[in-house]
């Protein structure tokens, strides 16, 4: 038998509690707003999903000068450049000196726990294992229907509705075909992923480009490491012996007297591979956010970056058309945010197809990239503007 469901009103419905839809309900009610955020998954299932961890500096200040926590500058380590590889030798490319500003190392996960944790000590509505999730009348009086946790059926009718829903997001579907545009690049190649139990090989990142492919060394702690290589997108990780993984690593870092430290490894994965944008962001008083309207690959470390800055962007506008009058501020959010999801989309495309290598590619091809590797590293402008798109842009106008 189906109760009724629990009807409830709010200004903003928030489909996706991920670190989108909890940093917007944060943001939101510092400006007085309230917000119920639904997640489909438990708060255990999010907490343990590996994810990305580079932050970009106005990342860490979205976190640091709102109140979130200042977690992320005890336990994040600061990163002033890092270091591109190929023919066997390592370059820095340091960001501080060429641009004045660094990333920090601070993985997603912990930013979650932080947004999840300020959430709850700030008295916001966020409800995670819900279930059969809906949204309707997204042009005129949103709703978001959900079951409970404990099996009740609720209705959240709202003013604006967000879609913070990932990148299999079900708002999305809310705007008609003949409104939106989907663009699509597909590679042909995925991402194999380990965390490894092993001491710092470097003090900081190292993107290398090698023939047998892309590998980044990246960190965690003092005694966790997470590491990538490119590879085919239907390799099973299973197959893959330790022996197996260390060879092709090692192969791909070799050189100028570098020294990859190995151990135990406690996760192997396949991580999927595409540029993807969803406009417009807005349709009516739905709004998209995140994964939900764009994703990059890993490659230019943007991800969690760009929904933050799209959630930044959309609470200016909607604490303009709520506490200040001005609807006509929401207008502006797609385009604002669509300016730096292409800028993101460039750079992670860019930083993509220099380092991988693609099946087929010719001699040319490979020389081209080499040109490319070159023309960075040996040039401060080169140098520079790979620095500044990868501590990241000002927040757009
Ligand atoms: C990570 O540490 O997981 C990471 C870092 C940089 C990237 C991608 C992933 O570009």
């Amino acid at each position: 038998m189906t109760s009724k469901p629990i009807q409830e009103r709010t200004p903003v419905g928030i489909v996706g509690a991920g670190p989108a839809g909890l940093m917007l309900s944060h943001l939101l009610a510092r400006s007085g707003i309230g917000s119920v955020a639904i997640d489909n998954r438990t708060r255990e299932v999010i907490e343990n999903t590996n994810r990305a961890g580079i932050l970009e500096q106005d990342s860490v200040r979205l976190l640091t000068d709102t109140g979130v926590d200042g977690r992320v500058l005890t336990h994040g380590s600061e990163h002033e450049g890092i270091e591109l590889r190929f023919n066997g030798a390592g370059h820095r490319i340091h960001f501080k000196d060429l641009v004045g500003a660094s990333v920090w190392l601070y993985p997603q996960t912990d930013v979650f726990i932080d947004l999840a944790d300020a959430r709850e000590r700030d008295g916001g509505d966020v409800r995670f294992g819900v279930s059969d999730t809906r949204v309707r009348d997204v042009t005129g009086k949103p709703v978001m229907a959900f079951t409970e946790s404990d099996g009740t059926p609720h209705e959240v009718s709202c003013d604006y509705l967000v879609g913070a829903d990932g990148s299999h997001s079900i708002c999305r579907g809310e705007v008609p075909e003949a409104l939106r545009t989907h663009f699509f690049k597909e590679y042909p190649f995925a991402w194999f992923g380990i965390m490894v139990e092993a001491p710092m090989s470097a003090p900081e990142l190292i993107y290398t480009r090698h023939e047998r492919g892309f590998a980044l060394i990246s960190q965690r702690t003092e005694t966790l490491q997470r590491m990538y290589f490119q590879c085919d997108p239907s390799t099973d990780p299973a197959q893959w012996s330790d022996d197996r993984i260390w060879d092709e690593l090692q192969t791909r870092v070799a050189g100028g007297g570098f020294s990859l430290e190995e151990g135990p490894i406690t996760e192997k994965v396949v991580l999927p591979f595409r540029s993807f944008v969803a406009e417009p962001m807005r349709h009516g008083n739905l709004f998209l956010a995140g994964d939900a309207a764009h994703t990059v690959p890993p490659t230019g470390a943007k991800g969690l970056n760009l929904a933050l800055q799209d959630v930044k962007v959309l609470h200016e506008v909607l604490d303009g058309a709520v506490n200040l009058g001005k609807p006509e501020l929401l207008e502006e959010y797609s385009t604002r945010a669509l300016r730096r999801v292409w800028m993101a989309q460039q750079f992670s495309y860019r930083m993509t197809t220099m380092l991988h290598t693609l099946p087929g590619q010719t001699p040319f091809d490979a020389r081209r990239q080499l040109g490319q590797l070159e023309s960075i590293v040996s040039s401060p402008y080169g140098s520079a503007h790979l620095a500044e798109c990868y501590t990241g842009w000002p927040t757009a106008p």
